[in-house]
């Protein structure tokens, strides 16, 4: 049977590692060995979860995942740091629900930029490097299963994570003989501050049985760990709670 891959030592770049998702797969890799760079926009929040994390062990770098300029800081201080990027997980997102003719212009310009525009800039800043540790890498995009159907007031956010299947699909069929592994992670909904932001309530009893970030990152650290034999392509997930 293939034994998980040992992350030790490897190096991983995270956007949106302020909150939520993000924090909690950095929290994970470094209890699993590796070393992160953070990016997000508030720097409080980085330097408070690197000193967390140890500065041994994680770099912050204040950064908008819109900003191709920003993607390539973030790259580079991991580069600065450990020499070297094995992993990139495109993860920053904001939802804003509502009917399209009630959200404004300015709304949905943010969740095209960050969403999909984002996740570009960030591969885009980061493949070089995965490309020159001659192992490949891998890109692990967080979307979610609003990327496979319509949901209720997001049809801009679920556009927004649609088209980050067809890039993670895309950039599979691409980058795969040269051995990078391209994985698509897509949660149903997750009690983070995400969750509990624009358009829904704090305290919905339905938060009870959604994800938690924990377990979103559990499964991307998983991903990680797979033998670089293998690929998951995507990894939809649900808690025991949630109907599909
Ligand atoms: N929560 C859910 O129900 C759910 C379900 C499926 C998929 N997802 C996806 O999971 C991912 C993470 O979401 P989450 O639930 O962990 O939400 P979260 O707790 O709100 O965290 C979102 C993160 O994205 C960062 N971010 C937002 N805009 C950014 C920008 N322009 N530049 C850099 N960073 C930015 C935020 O940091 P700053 O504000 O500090 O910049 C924060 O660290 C998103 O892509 C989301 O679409 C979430």
């Amino acid at each position: 049977m293939p034994s998980p891959r040992n992350l030790t030592g490897t190096v991983v770049v995270i956007t949106g590692a302020t909150a939520g998702i993000g924090a909690a797969t950095a929290r994970q890799l470094v209890a699993a060995g590796a070393k992160v760079a953070l990016g997000g926009r508030r720097r409080e929040r980085l330097d408070e979860l690197v000193a967390e994390l140890g500065a041994d062990n994680a770099v912050g770098v204040v950064m908008d995942v819109r900003q191709p300029a920003d993607n390539a800081r973030l790259v580079a201080a991991a580069v600065a740091a450990w020499g070297r990027v094995d992993s990139v997980v495109p993860n920053a997102g904001i939802g804003m629900y509502g009917g399209i003719l009630d959200q404004t212009d300015e709304a949905l310009v943010e969740m095209m930029d960050t969403n999909y525009a984002g996740t570009v800039w960030t591969v885009r800043a980061a493949l070089p490097e995965l490309l020159a540790t001659g192992d490949g890498g891998d890109i692990v995009i967080v979307s979610s299963v609003a990327g496979f159907r319509g949901g209720d007031d997001e049809a801009v956010y679920a556009g927004t994570k649609h088209a980050q299947v067809g890039l993670a699909g895309s950039l599979d069929r691409e980058l795969r003989e040269q051995g990078v592994r391209v994985t698509l992670i897509c949660p149903a909904g997750t009690a983070t501050e995400f969750a509990v932001g624009a358009g829904r309530v704090d305290n919905d009893p339905r938060f009870a049985e959604w994800l938690t970030a924990d377990d979103v990152a559990h499964a991307i650290v998983t991903t990680l760990q797979q033998p670089r034999s293998l690929r998951t392509a995507i990894w939809t997930l649900w808690s025991m709670g949630q109907g599909s």
